[in-house]
């Protein structure tokens, strides 16, 4: 976990507004970054927190911290990978702490690489956790909501699933899959009344972005990215995108043709 998010863990008491009070939320990737500060600012909103991730120290440290919240945080440790287990994982979130009310599918990682160290092991791994992990959380759950007709499922994309940025050939393919999954299901789900968004955030400081050597632009920290998510789900948002002039400025890259758009990111490259 970084500094800025150790310090504002320590010094913030501000529960942030969100209408799903006393709800059961699973958060993926809960053990740093921004989902342990969605999972933080739930608790202080009085949710039920099952938080999955693989390494259960953090996890454990994050469910400490929740002792003195109005809600509370469960450790539910799990590698999301690991597609058999998820459905036991989901099977025990449930018996323990009720229906799942929303789920927020965040775990990801980010594997920087370009041409000359392109990798086929690294472009798989992405894939792997990112898109396909999702998609194991996603099932099960989508499954047991559509039984329901009840709930939220959140999955976290990246504005970089817009198109195609140098150095991102995995990590943004694994997101634009993702994105495009969600556009795909929207319609149907929308039918068994289960509500589903796509966040797509621009650059978080968290542990996955500290590996940059490159000025971030719009760079913003896991709260105001928590905050933004969560006003994104209480509004039943199906885009949650932030922060704006970044954003405006990715919407303004989608629409170029090609010969423009790589007059941009040539300029990524120059060595
Ligand atoms: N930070 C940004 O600028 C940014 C921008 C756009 C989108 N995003 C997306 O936002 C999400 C969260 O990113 P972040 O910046 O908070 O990253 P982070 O600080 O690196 O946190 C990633 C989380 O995912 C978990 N995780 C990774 N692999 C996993 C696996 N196989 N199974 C279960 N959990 C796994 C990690 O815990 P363990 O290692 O303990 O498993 C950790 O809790 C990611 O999907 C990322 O792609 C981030």
């Amino acid at each position: 976990m970084n500094a800025l998010n150790v310090a504002w863990e320590k010094n913030s008491k501000e529960a942030v507004g969100i209408k799903v009070k006393n709800q059961v939320v699973w958060i993926t990737g809960a053990s740093q970054g921004i989902g342990r500060c969605l999972a933080l600012n739930l608790a202080k909103s009085g949710c039920k927190v099952a938080a999955t991730s693989r390494t259960e120290d953090d996890l454990m440290s994050l469910q400490d911290r929740s002792k003195d919240l109005p809600g509370e945080i469960q450790s539910y440790p799990c590698d999301v990978t690991d597609e058999k287990n998820i459905e036991i994982l989901i099977k025990s979130i449930e018996t323990n702490l009720g229906p799942i009310d929303l789920a927020i599918l965040n775990a990801g990682t980010y594997i920087r690489f370009g041409v000359d160290d392109f990798s086929v092991k690294a472009f798989r791994k992405q894939i792997e956790i990112n898109t396909m992990g999702t998609v194991n959380c996603l099932a099960p759950v989508m499954h047991n909501m559509k039984a329901r007709r009840n709930g939220h499922i959140v999955v976290v994309s990246s504005l970089s699933a817009y198109r195609g940025l140098p150095f991102a050939s995995a990590y943004g393919a694994s997101k634009a899959a993702l994105t495009n999954m969600c556009e795909s299901l929207k319609p149907e789900l929308d039918n068994f009344k289960v509500k589903l968004s796509v966040v797509h955030p621009g650059f978080v400081d968290t542990p996955l972005t500290n590996q940059n050597d490159f000025k971030m632009p719009f760079l913003v920290d896991v709260e105001f990215a928590s905050k933004r998510i969560l006003a994104g789900i209480n509004r039943g948002k199906f885009e949650i995108v932030f922060p704006s002039t970044f954003s405006l400025i990715m919407k303004l890259f989608r629409s170029l043709p090609y010969s423009l758009y790589f007059l941009v990111t040539k300029r990524m490259v120059k060595k």
